[in-house]
């Protein structure tokens, strides 16, 4: 078992760090546990490296575009479990309904109807679609042009597990209302949490660190969360740039995210061979030394659009908009932009 867990972490510093420490082996191994996140600095203070290593490749395990958001995932059409008034379509009727559709040029559509009236306690029709396929770490890229954003929306490109919170969710992209920044969460069972200290030193700049504590206990699913305050990450500032790539890496250390406006997206994420060691400082990054990776399993990729619920709803005046929520979706003159439009999604695997 040792030497098993030995090899085990060599192979980590090798996949990490551009070179291998082979003295790393003759550490104890309790004095790697708990700091894997330190790397960057231990690898600064070694300089020069006896054994080159070659850096961590990526190989593609997965491409949704076009119709593959139609046909390799899975259109949820249950209840919100959000509480949103929504009435989430089955793929058959997201399709007739045209709220699901691949454009000309390849860009797959999931749209919030906009053109049918409600009356009192209608919900409205939206799309919630999730990979019939389901991960269990991984390097995820997903090209986003347009997001729905405005009063009563409430869009997010997040993962989940199963039996929730147990299997974990990291949301990715999500905000509510008039909002204009992305907030990025992570949601857990017991024992997970953001160590400012550690991680406010790892990320941008430009983020704010938020709530600590990622465990979701009675009624209090805050989860813990880092806000962009870049405004090109989410909604108006996010589509009239062209939308960007956000992209996370789930691995042994953690998880991080990068986002790219689209003008900044890396050349090695447009021609495929995404190298997360050239991409800089992350917006996120959860590390498994505060927040165990064990709470994370068989997540499905889901990108959706609710409308009101616990939190669009919760928040709807206080984000100044106007009336009851209930009132708000009833004119479908307020969803012409209601819409994703998304170029891809890419998972791969490190070899
Ligand atoms: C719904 O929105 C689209 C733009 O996304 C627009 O082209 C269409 O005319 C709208 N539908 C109605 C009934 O206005």
């Amino acid at each position: 078992m040792i030497s098993f867990f030995s090899f085990f972490l060599l192979s980590l510093m090798c996949v990490k760090n551009s070179t291998c420490h082979v003295h790393y082996l003759s550490l104890p191994i309790l004095s790697l546990a708990g700091n894997h996140n330190t790397w960057s600095i231990r690898n600064r203070h070694h300089g020069r490296s006896p054994i080159k290593a070659r850096k961590t490749q990526y190989t593609l395990e997965d491409h949704y575009q076009g119709q593959d958001f139609l046909d390799q995932w899975n259109f949820f059409s249950n209840d919100d479990p959000t509480h949103g008034l929504v009435d989430y379509q089955s793929k058959g009727d997201a399709v007739d309904k045209g709220l699901a559709y691949v454009q000309g040029d390849g860009t797959a559509v999931l749209k919030v109807d906009n053109s049918t009236w409600l009356g009192s306690g209608q919900n409205r029709a939206s799309v919630r679609i999730s990979t019939k396929k389901k991960y269990n770490g991984g390097l995820f890229i997903a090209d986003i042009y347009t997001m729905p954003h405005g009063c009563s929306l409430w869009p997010a490109y997040w993962s989940v597990g199963s039996n929730w919170p147990n299997g974990g969710e990291i949301d990715i992209l999500e905000g509510v209302n008039m909002q204009t920044n992305n907030q990025l969460t992570v949601h857990s069972s017991e024992g997970c949490s953001i160590v400012k200290d550690v991680v406010s030193k790892l990320v941008s700049a430009d983020i704010s660190v938020g709530n600590l504590q990622c465990a979701s206990s009675g009624t209090d699913n805050t989860g813990c969360a880092f806000h962009q305050d870049d405004t090109n990450s989410y909604g108006h500032g996010f589509n009239i740039n062209g939308g960007g790539v956000f992209a996370h890496l789930w691995n042994s250390q953690g998880i991080t995210v990068w986002f790219f406006t689209r003008s900044q997206i890396p050349s090695d994420i447009t021609s495929g061979n995404p190298n997360p060691d050239n991409w800089g400082t992350p917006s996120a990054f959860w590390a498994a030394d505060s927040c165990s990776m064990d709470h994370f399993s068989d997540h499905a990729l889901v990108f959706d659009t609710t409308l009101c619920g616990d939190w669009a709803g919760a928040t709807f005046s206080g984000d100044g908009c106007p009336g009851t929520c209930s009132d708000y979706i009833k004119d479908p003159s307020n969803f012409h932009t209601a819409h994703w439009k998304l170029n891809y999604v890419s998972v791969y695997q490190s070899s």
